[in-house]
């Protein structure tokens, strides 16, 4: 039998590893399904989400009619009140290509809100209006914690990289939101990715 303050050192290290939310105030964690759409060559397995260099050609799928390479995982956490927040962490496996989504806050009343890509060298962007929320962190092989804050009636929308608040929006749309992760090519982006996430977790704030 394992000595009790073992037991308790192991409990303690499988809850560090869950990630706490950020921003302050009581939060309470949700748990929300999601569907996946793979598109163009696009695939994923399990918590990696993998785009080649181009696409196959195929427009068929869910979210596949653009023909743009797709893997993404997309969570049912609908919302239009109140404060959400998302939280995760992600590695790059590997990347010979650039300028690729990584997560999204989409409008479901107005298409894409906030989509973050990331380009090579490792720059995180806004794809949206192109500001940089950090430079050069997202490098092979680093692990990145990511959290979104959204006050949907405050209109504000901040982006935290590695528990440090990089960006915000104080003038946030209205609509009904949902989130996603993985990897999706932008208008000027092109393959290869090999991403994971981790540690995915969504909290509303009491
Ligand atoms: C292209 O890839 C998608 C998955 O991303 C797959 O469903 C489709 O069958 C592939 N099409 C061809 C022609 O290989």
């Amino acid at each position: 039998m394992l000595p009790q303050t073992l037991l308790l050192a192991l409990a303690a290290a499988t809850l560090a590893l869950a990630g706490t939310p950020v921003d302050g105030g009581t939060w309470v964690e949700d748990h929300p399904g999601f569907s996946q759409q793979q598109c163009a060559g696009g695939s994923i397995c399990g918590n990696t989400f993998f785009i080649p260099t181009s696409p196959n050609g195929s427009t068929s799928g869910s979210g596949c009619s653009n023909g743009h390479l797709r893997a993404e995982r997309r969570y049912k956490d609908d919302y239009s009140s109140g404060v959400r927040q998302f939280g995760g962490d992600f590695t790059i496996k590997f990347m010979s290509g650039s300028r690729i989504a990584i997560k999204q806050t989409f409008n479901g009343d107005a298409g894409p809100y906030f989509i973050m890509a990331v380009e090579q060298g490792g720059r995180l962007y806004s794809v949206e209006g192109g500001q940089t929320i950090a430079e050069g962190v997202a490098k092979v092989g680093s692990t990145v914690r990511i959290n979104t804050v959204h006050d949907a009636k405050s209109r504000r929308f901040s982006v935290y990289v590695n528990g440090k608040e990089m960006y915000r929006d104080g003038k946030a749309p209205g609509g009904s939101f949902y989130d996603k992760i993985g990897a999706y090519t932008t208008s000027t982006g092109t393959g290869d990715l090999s991403i994971t996430w981790t540690n995915v977790q969504f909290w509303h704030k009491a």
